[in-house]
């Protein structure tokens, strides 16, 4: 059976496809909200609070209200018991809270995409270091520099995007993070350089700490990643993929590392609790 999917606006539960919004609401009339997007593994949202957390701290960064973490993961709950009848299923939960004080859950199942093989390296000056900007950091409804980069790129015939910011350092992708490895160490781009701080990508780290791997946070241009062993990328709703290329440079075929942290990401995911 696959996923029934399911909205719930402000606690009213109804088919996603039904699911609608007043034009005035600033979530839609301005972008003006927050979102979350949150990955269901064998049934199970995977680090719902961290996802709850970071969803007030996108609020707090925007001056919004923040939500009551409890009601909102009660609402989940609900949602996701409507929307699977299958423990073993893997699906996708949306979260948007907008200024208006709508709160928006919806249960789909995970988009089908072709792996990342190849990013293109793109500035992205909106993106700019914690504590110089106010959104730094957060997941704003106004996505668009994202997503518009993502289509430049891919009518080049790249399949994503790798940004960079105003200064050269590699930041993230427009919806994923980014991790390398190079010398044998975990290199992860800081937080502080104003990219969203990824769930995901936490769980690598600690994931390659516990085999042993040693992990570093910093600001690296783009000529180190070049030059990398193995370069992956990860979301809520992707595994860890190990990337072919970047640009026109060919990386390493042979990425033991990304095979190790995928089966243990997936591993992870799967069994939560
Ligand atoms: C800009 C950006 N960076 C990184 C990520 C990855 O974050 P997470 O691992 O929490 O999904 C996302 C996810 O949506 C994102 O939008």
């Amino acid at each position: 059976m696959p996923v029934r999917e399911t909205a719930c606006i402000d606690g009213r539960m109804m088919p996603l496809a039904d699911a609608a919004l007043p034009m005035a609401d600033q979530g839609v009339v301005r972008g003006d909200g927050a979102f979350e997007t949150v990955g269901v593994w064998s049934g199970r949202p995977f680090r719902l609070g961290a996802h709850l957390e970071r969803l007030n701290a996108s609020l707090r960064s925007a001056l919004l209200p923040e939500a009551d973490p409890a009601a909102l993961a009660g609402r989940v709950a609900d949602v996701l018991e409507h929307a699977l009848d299958d423990e073993t299923i893997d699906a996708m939960i949306r979260l948007y809270v907008t200024a208006s004080g709508t709160q928006i859950v919806l249960v789909s199942g995970q988009p089908d995409r072709p792996p990342h093989r190849r990013l293109d390296p793109v500035v992205a000056p909106w993106i700019r270091p914690r504590g110089t900007y106010v959104l730094s950091g957060a997941k704003t409804m106004s996505y668009m520099p994202n997503m518009v980069t993502s289509r430049v790129v891919q009518r080049d015939g790249a399949d994503d995007a790798l940004l960079l910011s105003s200064e050269g350092w590699v930041l993230e992708g427009p919806t994923f993070g980014v991790v390398w490895m190079a010398d044998g160490v975990l290199h992860a781009p800081g937080v502080e350089l104003g990219i969203v701080d990824s769930i995901s990508r936490r769980t690598v780290i600690a994931l390659a700490e516990s085999k042993g791997i040693e992990v570093r946070t910093g600001a690296w241009p783009l000529d180190v990643i070049l030059q990398a062993d193995e370069v992956m990328t990860s979301s809520a709703v992707r595994p860890l993929q190990a990337l072919q290329a970047i640009g026109d440079q060919n990386l390493p075929e042979d990425t033991p590392v990304a095979r190790l942290l995928a089966a243990a990401l997936a591993e992870e995911r799967h069994s939560a609790v």
